[in-house]
Order: C-alpha cells, then sequence, then structure tokens
C-alpha cells in the first residue's frame, strides 16, 4: 500500500489538528501558536504559526493517526532527545537527522538540498513529525548506510527507521581506537565509546551490520530474518503509536508477554531455566558481564569504576572502591582508566543494552557479543569459563 502523502493544503490542516490536541490535552484555554515557541514550559509544540485553529477541520482520516503519534515518544517534544539543543538554538547538523524531522528531510534531501549531509540551519523544537515518514521522495532512498559503513537496501518507510535507530558508533570504532595498544595497559587517552541510544536497527542487522565489537575468529549471527510477517519494523511497531501488539505472535508463539517468548530449548545464562523468555537469558548475560568489568576495572586495570546509566559518560570513577562515585569540585569524576580489553566488552554491554528489545530484534547476535565479551574478560580475571556453565 503506498504511503499517504500530505501536499501543503492539507499540512496546514494537519498543523490545526496537532494545535487542537496540544492545546485540548494541555489546558490551553487560547494557546496562540505565537506562544507556543520552544522556550516555552507548557506548550510541547513549536507550532506553524498559522492559527487560530478548529478541530472540525481535522480530515478525519488522519483523525486516529494524529492522535496515536500524538501519545508516542516521536511527538514528545518535551524529551530530552528533542530538547537537547534548546540553549544553542539549532540543531547541530551532527545530530539533526535524527533529532527533528526538519533534519531528517534534509539529510536526505528531500527539501531538494543535496542528499547525505544536513547543510541548512535546523530550528530547535522539531520532532519526528509526520513528513518523515509520509514523504514521496523517501521511496528514492534505497540505502541507508550504517555507522559500521555496511550499506543496507531499503524499501519505503523502513528507510526512515533505520536511518534514525541505527546508533552513531560501532565495532570498527573500538577496533580502531585500540588499533595496538596493549590489551590490559590503562590508557588516559582511552574514552568511552557510546553506541548512543534506541539502536534497534543495529542490533536487527546483527553480524552482517556489524554494529557491536566482533571478536577475531568468532563467527555471528546475520540480520534476524524472523518469519513473515514479523520481518520489518512496521509488521511488529505500530509507526504510530510505536507499540508492538501481542496479538499477532500468537499465530507462532506460546507465551504470556513478548517478554516471555522463548523457542531456545537450552539455557544460555547457565541457570538450566528454560521456562522464561528468552530475554531473561540475555539480561542475565549482561549482568554477568557488568560484574566482571567491574571486577576487571578493580582488579586488572588497578581502577574501580562505577555505572551510572543516568548520566553520559556513564562510567566514574570511584577509587576508594566504597561503591560511591569520586567528586571532585561537586562534578562527578569520569572513569579514565580503560584498556582495550575493557573498552570493547564495555562498548558491547551497552550496544545490547540501549537495545530493550534486543531480545525480539536479534536474540542470537545479542548472546554472542554477550558471551564472547565474558570469554574475553575471563582471561586476566582467571575465571573457568567452564564453571560459567554459558552457552553461545
Ligand atoms: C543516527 C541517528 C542519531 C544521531 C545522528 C544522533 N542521535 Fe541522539 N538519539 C537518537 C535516537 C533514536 C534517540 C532516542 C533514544 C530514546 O530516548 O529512546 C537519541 C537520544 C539522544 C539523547 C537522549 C538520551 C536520553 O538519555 O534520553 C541525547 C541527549 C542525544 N540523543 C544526543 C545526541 C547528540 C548530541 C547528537 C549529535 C552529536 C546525536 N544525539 C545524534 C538517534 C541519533
Ligand atoms: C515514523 C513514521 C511515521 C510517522 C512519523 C507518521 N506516520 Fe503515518 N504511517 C506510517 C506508516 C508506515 C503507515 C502505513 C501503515 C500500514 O501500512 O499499516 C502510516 C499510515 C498512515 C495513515 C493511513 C491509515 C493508517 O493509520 O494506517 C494515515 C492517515 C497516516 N499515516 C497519517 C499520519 C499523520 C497525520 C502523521 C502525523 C501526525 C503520521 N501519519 C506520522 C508511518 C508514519
Ligand atoms: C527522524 C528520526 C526518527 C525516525 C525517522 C524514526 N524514529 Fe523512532 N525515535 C526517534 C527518536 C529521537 C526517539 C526518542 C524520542 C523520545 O525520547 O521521546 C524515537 C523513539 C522510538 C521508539 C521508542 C518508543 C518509546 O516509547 O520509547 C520506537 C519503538 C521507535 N522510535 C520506532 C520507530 C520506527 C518503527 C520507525 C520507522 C517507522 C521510527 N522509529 C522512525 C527518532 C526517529
Ligand atoms: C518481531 C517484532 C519486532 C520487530 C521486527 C522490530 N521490533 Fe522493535 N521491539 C519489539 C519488541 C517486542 C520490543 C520491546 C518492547 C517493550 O519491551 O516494550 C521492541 C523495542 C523497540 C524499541 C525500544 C522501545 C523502548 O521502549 O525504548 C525501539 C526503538 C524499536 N523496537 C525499534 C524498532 C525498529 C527501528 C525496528 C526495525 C529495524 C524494529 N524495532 C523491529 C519488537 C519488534
Ligand atoms: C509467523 C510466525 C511468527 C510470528 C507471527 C512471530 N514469530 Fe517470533 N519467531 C518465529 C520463529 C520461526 C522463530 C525462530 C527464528 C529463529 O530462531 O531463526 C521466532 C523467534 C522469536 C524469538 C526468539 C526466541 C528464542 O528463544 O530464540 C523472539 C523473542 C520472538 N520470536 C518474538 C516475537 C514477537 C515479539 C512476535 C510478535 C510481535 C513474534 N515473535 C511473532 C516465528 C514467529
Amino acid at each position: 500500500m503506498p504511503l499517504p502523502l500530505f501536499p501543503k493544503p492539507s499540512c496546514l490542516i494537519l498543523s490545526a489538528g496537532l494545535a487542537a490536541l496540544a492545546s485540548a490535552a494541555f489546558a490551553q484555554t487560547s494557546s496562540g501558536a505565537e506562544e507556543a515557541g520552544v522556550g516555552d514550559a507548557v506548550v510541547p509544540f513549536a507550532l506553524p504559526q498559522s492559527g487560530p485553529f478548529e478541530p472540525a477541520d481535522i480530515e478525519i482520516e488522519n483523525d486516529q493517526a494524529i492522535a496515536d503519534w500524538f501519545r508516542s515518544a516521536h511527538a514528545n517534544a518535551a524529551a530530552e532527545a528533542f530538547r537537547h539543543w534548546d540553549d544553542e538554538g539549532q540543531v547541530n547538523a551532527a545530530c539533526a537527522t535524527c533529532h527533528s524531522g526538519e533534519g531528517f528531510r534534509d539529510f536526505h534531501g528531500l527539501d531538494g538540498s543535496e542528499a547525505g549531509v544536513v547543510d541548512g540551519e535546523i530550528d530547535v523544537g522539531g520532532v519526528v513529525d509526520c513528513g518523515t515518514c509520509h514523504n514521496a521522495g523517501l521511496s528514492e532512498v534505497e540505502e541507508v548506510t550504517f555507522p559500521s559503513g555496511v550499506v543496507h537496501p531499503v524499501q519505503g518507510v523502513e528507510a526512515s527507521c533505520l536511518t534514525c535507530h541505527q546508533g552513531r558508533s560501532a565495532g570498527k570504532d573500538v577496533a580502531d581506537t585500540i588499533a595496538d595498544r596493549a590489551l590490559d595497559q590503562p590508557d588516559p587517552e582511552l574514552r568511552f565509546i557510546n553506541p548512543h541510544y534506541a539502536t534497534a536497527a543495529a542490533t536487527w542487522l546483527g553480524g552482517y551490520g556489524e554494529a557491536g565489537y566482533q571478536y577475531d575468529g568468532r563467527d555471528y549471527s546475520g540480520r534476524f530474518f524472523h518469519a513473515r510477517p514479523v520481518e520489518s519494523c512496521n509488521s511488529c511497531h505500530d509507526p504510530h503509536t510505536l507499540e508492538v501488539g501481542f496479538e499477532p505472535c500468537l499465530t507462532c508463539h506460546q507465551a504470556d508477554s513478548p517478554q516471555d517468548i522463548r523457542i531456545a530449548r537450552q539455557s544460555y545464562d547457565g541457570s538450566g531455566d528454560t521456562s522464561v523468555g528468552i530475554r531473561s537469558d540475555i539480561e542475565a548475560n549482561a549482568d554477568t558481564l557488568m560484574r566482571m568489568i567491574r571486577d576487571y576495572m578493580d582488579e586488572v586495570a588497578g581502577a574501580p569504576g562505577i555505572y551510572d546509566g543516568t548520566r553520559y559518560p556513564y562510567f566514574f570513577s570511584d577509587a576508594n572502591g566504597d561503591g560511591a562515585i569520586d567528586m571532585d569540585g561537586g562534578e562527578p569524576v569520569v572513569y579514565g582508566a580503560w584498556t582495550p580489553r575493557s573498552l570493547r566488552a564495555t562498548f558491547n554491554w551497552k550496544l545490547v543494552t540501549a537495545d530493550p528489545g534486543n531480545y525480539a530484534h536479534n536474540p542470537q547476535y545479542s548472546l554472542e557479543l554477550l558471551y564472547d565479551s565474558i570469554a574475553d574478560l575471563s582471561d586476566p580475571l582467571g575465571i573457568d569459563m567452564e564453571e560459567l556453565d554459558l552457552l553461545r
């Protein structure tokens, strides 16, 4: 089915709908579009200045789509993912592709500009708006390049999901950084490499997409083809609510929730428990890996560290090992004793855990990256892999 496109006139009507919804939802009595500036804490939209608006003007066929989208993360104009640049007044070109519909259109040349680069000034206040996915030009985007350099062919709206949910760095960046440095030698030049967030498409392409740090001599599962009709982003996610309906899964799976789905008859985490979802194995091995990363920082790198998922760059120093982040002049002390070995294991840990849907996007690849990272750390820690009883 061709995607509905929005020529100019109905765009205005659409904006009218959004304004009506925005003001209704936030009980604004006279939300003139002018007031809906970015600095305004109450109105979550930067609206075009074309009010006043009437709810009755909303096109009926768009009604449900708008209401669904409006409640989704893509429309959450208050989120850090859309407000991070408020103080700068413009969204940084390196970030705009994924943090604003306007930036996305600029990147793909859908606004008539050169494709493959954000060359315009991108205003703050944008979200993943309708014209990000409903855009005639999108059908001409035939491939998407991943941070690994892998170029993946795409069709239609998938181009949009894969552009924004691919992360920002890949195992290759880690490999280039550590190059031939001594594996267990702390190096103050090394910094934590963050794969970025909501990296679903990277997980999904697996070893073929080369998102993770793939250890020499190991084979990795490729793209998770799964099964028709669950072979694309939108066959599982409603493109507007972004939610995953559970009913369709039950055609093929027996489970109480997506998290409970399991096909594997063997246990990957050494628990022997195959009554739980495969997600549970992934989580358990991720926990094991994090414990080993911390032991390694302490025992091998000689500098204990702490992970705090709420603050970038996530790893901080705990020199005296008391479990509290060291502070210096009121600021947390960023971890500074990375070794090539801890850097690559931590990248994989973050990549897997940065995708809450890893178990449905590519359970096998997730398990492989975790296993190999655990095995790599087990060596200097003197841990016997046999005793951990994990399966790759
Ligand atoms: C390839 C696409 C892409 C690029 C490029 C990108 N981001 Fe993101 N970023 C995302 C996605 C997707 C999320 C949403 C994660 C979520 O909250 O679910 C995100 C989330 C964020 C968040 C919110 C994190 C949180 O904890 O809520 C910040 C901050 C951020 N990005 C900063 C940046 C900066 C700064 C740049 C440029 C230097 C950038 N991003 C470039 C895709 C991208
Ligand atoms: C992230 C991408 C994305 C965004 C953003 C988006 N859509 Fe859609 N929309 C889709 C896809 C994909 C379909 C096709 C769904 C299908 O085939 O089942 C679709 C279908 C539709 C349809 C057809 C009926 C339906 O619901 O399937 C309408 C109408 C629509 N969108 C309107 C909108 C409006 C209005 C907005 C903004 C408020 C919007 N869309 C934002 C991706 C998107
Ligand atoms: C222009 C970039 C962009 C495009 C295109 C895009 N997304 Fe997103 N997506 C984001 C950002 C940014 C967030 C995080 C927003 C936030 O934190 O509120 C996000 C959040 C999500 C979430 C998380 C929802 C939640 O509740 O946290 C899902 C699922 C998602 N997107 C799926 C998709 C799918 C499927 C497509 C393709 C149809 C798609 N996205 C297209 C940028 C994009
Ligand atoms: C087999 C079904 C399936 C497919 C295909 C699929 N997903 Fe997911 N996705 C899920 C499930 C299940 C979750 C976890 C949802 C949860 O825990 O609430 C999820 C989670 C996510 C999240 C994180 C949501 C959050 O709460 O932060 C994002 C982003 C996402 N998916 C994007 C995508 C993109 C982009 C694609 C295509 C490359 C895709 N998904 C393909 C089933 C799927
Ligand atoms: C048409 C049948 C079909 C549908 C529908 C389907 N799946 Fe699957 N699923 C499979 C098959 C077949 C496998 C095994 C694939 C493989 O290992 O290569 C699988 C594997 C999985 C796994 C990995 C289980 C394990 O132990 O490795 C998860 C998780 C999963 N599916 C989640 C989902 C979710 C969530 C949905 C609904 C959104 C869904 N599936 C819908 C057929 C289906």
